[in-house]
């Protein structure tokens, strides 16, 4: 019922007696992680929310909306950008919407016209509701998504019913999103103020989305919780969120700056995405800072397998590996009668393949993994491997979880503040500037 970090892999890197020589560090870290001491401690409302999350989130309005979304739409729309929207595609696209989820579809993540005139080509004729997620209620992307999906959806339903089909999930007092939803009358739901945008995956800001796809998000809350009970022991040995944290750590101050997310399951995109932006948000600053790349097993290996294995000595990878998922046996090939001459063990084996037939894929898939890791810790790269017991929404709130608690400490252990970005202001308003003068 666990999640575990092995480090194994890493042995020819990382002597045991380093990472004991974190405990003390890690100690003072969860001090001032749980007592909202350090830095950015006005950010940390997503630490305790598990916890009793029947008093902190709207459970039952999100799943009332959801139903009634699921009842009525054929299309759902997800408008946001970053964290508030890359959580919900991640949880979505990795658990799989059920037979009865609407069509969910994102925009406000760029602004590509050629992206949104498809999108917008496949809303007609369909029922669509929206939700469009920003905590400032500013951000470019999702406002200019947004006014094209407002004049879209008064133009096709009407006024008064467009109303009733958008959903605004933005802060419970400020911003221009929050202003038109009381204006318009959209029915609303809140962002709790101190969770940053790659902190919300578990608040309204995901869990509507991933609601509307059929996944119980109770189950996702329960992992959470189970996530924090295991990763609030101060102990370094007995924290996997520490442990991960102390080994990435340690593999900086050893020269490996790059860190690939490695997953064999390509339905797992997103979630490295979502691993991505928490990491990268919030370590890159101050000339700090492990990059957070990513990669799908076994597709990769057959383009940056090649780098990984001899290429410049600076990666690291770390690979989540689910224990169970639903199967697949590789069939047998039936031999045909009909066929003159035909050789039946011949035609049988004809790609070679007959010693594994009866296998499960699962099986096979884990092979790779355990060759790949083996072969590129051999070529210097060390692994650390996460792994969880199955792919459900109890494990991946889990997940998301731990990853968080990760984060805030890792941030922690390289002296920045892991939940702000002041790193990307200087684009928006260039950006900004220069639309002004179009
Ligand atoms: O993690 C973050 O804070 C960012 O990625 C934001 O989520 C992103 O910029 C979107 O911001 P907003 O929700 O204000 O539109």
């Amino acid at each position: 019922e666990r999640i575990e970090v092995n480090w194994n892999y890493c042995s020819d890197f990382i002597k045991n007696h380093e990472l004991d020589a974190y405990q003390a560090k890690i100690h003072q870290i969860h001090e001032q992680i749980h007592e909202k001491t350090g830095l950015g401690n006005d950010a940390l409302d997503w630490l305790e929310l598990p916890l009793n999350y029947e008093q902190s989130i709207p459970v039952t309005k999100i799943k009332e909306l959801a139903e009634n979304i699921r009842s009525k739409a054929d299309v759902f729309l997800v408008i946001g950008v970053g964290g508030s929207y890359i959580g919900a595609r991640a949880a979505i696209e990795f658990l799989r919407p059920d037979n009865n989820s609407p069509e969910i579809l994102y925009l406000g993540h760029h602004l590509s016209p050629r992206y949104i005139n498809e999108v917008l080509a496949s809303l007609e004729g369909r029922q669509v509701f929206v939700n469009v997620i920003s905590k400032s209620g500013g951000t470019l992307e999702p406002s200019l998504a947004f006014r094209t999906i407002r004049s879209f959806m008064e133009e096709r339903f009407g006024k008064d019913e467009a109303r009733r089909r958008i959903i605004a999930t933005t802060d419970g007092e400020k911003g221009k999103l929050k202003a038109l939803a009381d204006k318009e009358g959209y029915e609303t739901l809140v962002i709790p103020d101190g969770i940053g945008g790659r902190y919300s995956v578990l608040t309204p800001v995901g869990l509507l989305p991933i609601a509307v796809s059929g996944v119980n998000i109770k189950d996702m809350l329960n992992g959470a919780q189970k996530a924090y009970e295991i990763t609030s022991i101060p102990d370094l040995d007995k924290n996997p969120a520490y442990i991960y944290a102390a080994l990435r750590h340690i593999l900086l101050q050893k020269g490996k700056q790059t860190e690939i997310l490695v997953t064999y399951d390509p339905f797992a995109g997103y979630l490295g995405e979502w691993w991505k932006q928490l990491f990268g948000e919030s370590e890159g600053k101050d000339g700090k800072g492990i990059f957070p790349t990513r990669a799908d097993f076994t597709t990769d290996l057959h383009s940056l397998g090649q780098y990984i294995q001899e290429g410049s000595r600076h990666l690291f990878a770390t690979t989540v590996w689910w224990e169970t998922e639903d199967d697949l046996v590789l069939p047998g090939l039936n031999y045909s009668r009909g066929e003159e001459g035909d050789n039946k063990s011949n035609h049988e084996n004809d790609d070679g393949l007959t010693y594994l037939q009866g296998k499960s894929f699962h099986e096979i898939n884990r092979q790779a993994f355990l060759g790949t890791v083996q072969a590129h810790n051999w070529g210097g790269v060390p692994n650390i491997v996460i792994s969880l017991p199955e792919i459900n929404s109890y494990y991946l709130g889990l997940l998301f979880y731990f990853f968080m608690k990760s984060c805030a400490a890792s941030g922690y252990l390289l002296g920045v503040n892991p939940f702000n970005q002041p790193g990307v202001e200087a684009y928006k308003q260039n950006v900004l500037s220069r639309l002004e003068q179009i």
